[in-house]
């Protein structure tokens, strides 16, 4: 039998691409592929591509760049491209750098192994269709390995929302749910592999729709179903749209016991005029009331946000509107961004912000989300939250975890294994986590 084969993947971008990572790590696992972390080691590199910014984009051509050596050492390496990119610019990848052999787009995973094959007899390969068969059915978990505390899970995929700055529903594809059922069993899987906390993935979580047994199920009603799920400690999803937060979701809220008290709403700007243009059908005021009606069902919960500065004919004015509109919410965590223009979306043809201004007000912005953040994490001093144990930390003793809020969390003297959940007092807040420590 031939040794093993190194497989290098290299992730970018969003969550999805992580949990796409590990289905292709698997995948390429029936070919006798283990992983490695060393790209040196590899026979085959796979990057994982995130199209959402220009600056994303193009991290991937200088990164292709570097494995020219690798190559010229390494005839038998294959070097593909999967994700975003892959399916925006497709051919184009080979073209500017002929080192690829292999090009294939978020809904063509479950072809890989097929594609590999070809790859080694020689042939480029490039995949980058919208297949009508299940991809997800064909990219099963591999038998019962170990899994950590934590796991990603897809529940939904692609976008109709047609954001005027947004890629997504270009390289994802349309909106499409999952069964239920399979959900379900791949949830059952994974904590019978040690996973605790389950993130419910899609590009728009919330508008989940997916089949159940007497016909299609809200994201809470399958929130619900896995609430069920026994071992399985904690829920989260992520990421929402505004208009999509239906009433038994934010009930849920209020009422799901593991279902934890974090939510990421992306709003992207304050000012309507902004919002209008960038087609996000929702209005400053209709989101903070719709905050308003989320508090009201779960007071502690902490919201997450995006946000877009810059973007075309953004003035001063509708700029201080999203400021307002931060004052308001009082954000948790966030994540600001400067408009970036993307070839072929409506937005791109459109009057540009001068760049040193956009600049200029995402520091604005950024210097306002730090301080909240600051702020939020300090008023948990004090405070008593669960934490779920992810691993040792530095200090001899100490673990470190993630609170239900999602803040890090690290405990000294510790005697919690990884995948224990336990309550803990608040103590301490650093740059970029939470001291705590044991109680009872
Ligand atoms: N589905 C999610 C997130 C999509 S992408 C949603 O609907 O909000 C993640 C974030 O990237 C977006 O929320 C937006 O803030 C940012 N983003 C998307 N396109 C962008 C662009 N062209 N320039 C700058 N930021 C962008
Ligand atoms: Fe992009 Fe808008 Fe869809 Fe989010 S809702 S993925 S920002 S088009
Ligand atoms: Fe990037 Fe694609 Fe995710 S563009 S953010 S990897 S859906």
């Amino acid at each position: 039998m031939s040794a093993p084969k190194k497989l290098f993947i290299k992730t970018y971008g969003c969550q999805m691409n992580v949990y796409d990572s590990e289905r292709m790590a698997e995948a390429l696992g029936g070919q006798g592929y283990t992983e490695t972390k060393s790209a040196d080691e590899a026979d085959m590199i796979l990057l994982n591509t995130c199209h959402i910014r220009e600056k994303a984009a193009e991290k991937v051509y200088s990164e292709l760049g570097r494995f020219k050596k690798l190559k010229a050492q390494k005839p038998d390496l294959k070097i593909g491209v999967a994700g975003c990119v892959a399916q925006a610019e497709g051919q184009e990848i080979m073209r500017r750098q002929p080192l690829v052999d292999l090009v294939v787009g978020p809904q063509s995973y479950h072809r890989l192994p097929e594609m590999e094959a070809k790859t080694r007899e020689g042939e480029k390969v490039l995949d980058t269709d919208f297949p009508e068969e299940d991809k997800f059915e064909q990219l099963k978990h591999r038998p019962k390995s170990k899994r950590g505390p934590t796991a990603f899970l897809t529940v939904q995929e692609g976008c109709d929302k047609f954001c005027a700055f947004c890629v997504v529903p270009y390289t994802r594809g349309a909106e499409v749910s999952r069964p239920a059922d399979r959900i379900l069993t791949e949830a059952r899987d994974l904590v019978e592999r040690g996973v605790r906390e389950i993130t419910l993935l899609g590009q728009n979580v919330n508008a989940y729709h997916g089949a159940g047994a007497n016909g299609d199920l809200t994201l809470a009603q399958l929130i619900w179903e896995l609430d069920k799920v026994e071992g399985l400690e904690r829920i989260r999803f992520t990421t929402s749209h505004p208009n999509d937060m239906m009433d038994d979701l934010i009930e849920a809220h209020g009422t799901c016991k593991k279902l934890m008290p974090y939510l990421h709403l992306p709003v992207q700007a304050g000012s309507d005029k902004i919002l209008k243009r960038m087609n996000r059908s929702h209005t400053a005021e209709s989101y903070l009331r719709l905050i308003e009606r989320i508090r009201a069902a779960r007071p502690d919960i902490l919201i997450s946000g995006d946000f877009i500065v810059g973007f075309p004919e953004e003035t001063e004015e509708d700029f201080q509107a999203t400021l307002d509109l931060v004052e308001e919410v009082k954000y948790g965590t966030a994540y600001s961004f400067k408009y970036s223009t993307r070839p072929g979306t409506p937005a791109a043809e459109r009057p540009q912000v001068d760049p040193v201004e956009a600049d200029d007000r995402l520091q604005r912005l950024q210097a306002l989300l730090t301080r909240q953040q600051r702020e939020i994490q300090d008023s948990m001093v004090g405070r008593e939250v669960g934490v779920l144990f992810e691993k040792p930390g530095r200090q001899a003793g100490q673990m470190l975890g993630k609170s239900d809020y999602l803040h890090a969390v690290h405990v000294a003297d510790c005697n919690r294994q990884a995948g224990e959940l336990a309550r803990v007092r608040i103590v301490s807040s650093r740059t970029n986590s939470l001291a705590g420590e044991l109680i009872g």
